[in-house]
């Protein structure tokens, strides 16, 4: 576990989450990413009608920091839950296996993972905990 104050990566997971754009799993997914500068950036869930293009709140988040010319990270919030999800009802969310892979290419095995259920309520992971024995971008080079 880290020893690190997330309450305001959360909160800000908590905003971004409300841009999600979730019409057909209705499942709202926000993501508050840290870089080691000390920005955030912002990602929520993007999906599709022809639901495979959907992008998740934690790629989101990636692509546009990445973009931006980001490549160095700390941490990532996650928070998700049904649209309309009363505070206190949240569980945890969890990365999808793509998401933790693009975390691979960008982030070392201690990049941190928040899960937040609310401000209060939180578990850190390391990404080796999560991704374990990741194929990185380093055994190909
Ligand atoms: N989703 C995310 O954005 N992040 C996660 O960590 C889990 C899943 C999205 C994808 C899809 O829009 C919806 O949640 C339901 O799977």
């Amino acid at each position: 576990m880290s020893n690190h104050d997330y309450t305001d990566l959360i909160r800000k997971a908590f905003q971004a989450r409300e841009k999600a754009y979730a019409p057909y799993s209705g499942f709202m997914v926000g993501a508050a990413l840290l870089t080691r500068e000390g920005e955030v950036y912002l990602g929520c869930n993007v999906e599709n009608a022809a639901y495979s293009p959907t992008n998740c709140a934690e790629r989101t988040a990636f692509f546009k920091a990445v973009s931006e010319g980001k490549r160095q990270f700390s941490a990532v919030a996650v928070v998700g839950g049904m649209k309309g999800t009363a505070q206190g009802d949240f569980a945890y969310v969890f990365p999808c296996g793509v998401c933790r892979q693009v975390m691979a290419e960008f982030c070392g095995g201690d990049f941190e993972i928040i899960t937040a259920k609310s401000l209060e309520e939180y578990k850190t992971y390391a990404l080796s905990e999560l991704l374990p024995e990741a194929f990185g971008p380093e055994i190909q080079i």
